[in-house]
């Protein structure tokens, strides 16, 4: 039995997604999220992926004693010049949600030939140990912007992207589609072998 690795996030969705990368890399750990743990709310003042994944990544470490895997991921738009990228969440200000956001970023784009509709999501995930040791991996999804959404499964930006090879949205796909070429499945495999050595 390896030992107990704890995840920084209440979504339920986040916590199966890493559990199904690391049983696939025969990697043996037990899973715990901060799901009815009063945790500390970490702000995102970072200024990259990797900045915002370590920050939640040692607070959670500190606050639960545990080994700790936290990430952070946004979408990057070529002709928002990378935006907005650790905004992604936050993209429509104060009370944002994941209808606005995509709604404020069809209509910036409104006059962008499909030429210019390229972006990536990109992930960044990071470990903790309690001894204050860090590693971080990222991973990027490359593919463009469509002028309206399809599909209904996924979140965030997903029913406008289509990823390169592709002609589904990341909303029109399976989640374990998905999971093969996303950012976050390709941040967190490459996370997996880190996690096998330091605690399977
Ligand atoms: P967080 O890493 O959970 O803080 O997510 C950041 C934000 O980036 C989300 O709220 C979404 O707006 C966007 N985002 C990150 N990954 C994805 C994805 O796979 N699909 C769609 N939107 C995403």
């Amino acid at each position: 039995m390896g030992g107990q690795l704890m995840v920084a996030t209440t979504n339920p969705g986040k916590l199966a997604e890493l559990n199904r990368i690391l049983a696939a890399g025969h990697v043996d750990v037990e899973l715990i999220s901060l799901a009815g743990l009063d945790a500390p709310a970490v702000r995102e003042t970072g200024a990259t992926f990797a900045a915002n994944a370590l920050l939640k990544a040692h607070a959670i470490a500190e606050f639960s004693g545990l080994p700790t895997v936290a990430d952070d991921s946004g979408l990057c738009a070529d002709a928002l010049n990378g935006m907005p990228g650790v905004l992604s969440a936050r993209w429509s200000g104060r009370g944002a949600t994941d209808e606005r956001n995509l709604q404020l970023l069809l209509d910036q784009l409104a006059d962008t030939p499909a030429a210019r509709r390229g972006a990536h999501f990109t992930c960044a995930a990071a470990l903790v140990l309690p001894s204050g040791r860090e590693h971080v991996a990222e991973g990027t999804m490359n593919g463009r912007l469509l002028t309206a959404p399809r599909g209904t499964a996924g979140f965030g930006y997903d029913p406008v992207f289509v990823p390169d090879k592709s002609e589904l949205t990341t909303a029109e796909m399976t989640a374990e589609a998905k999971d093969a070429i996303s950012h976050r499945g390709r941040a967190l495999r490459a996370l997996a072998p880190v996690i096998a050595a330091l605690l399977g």
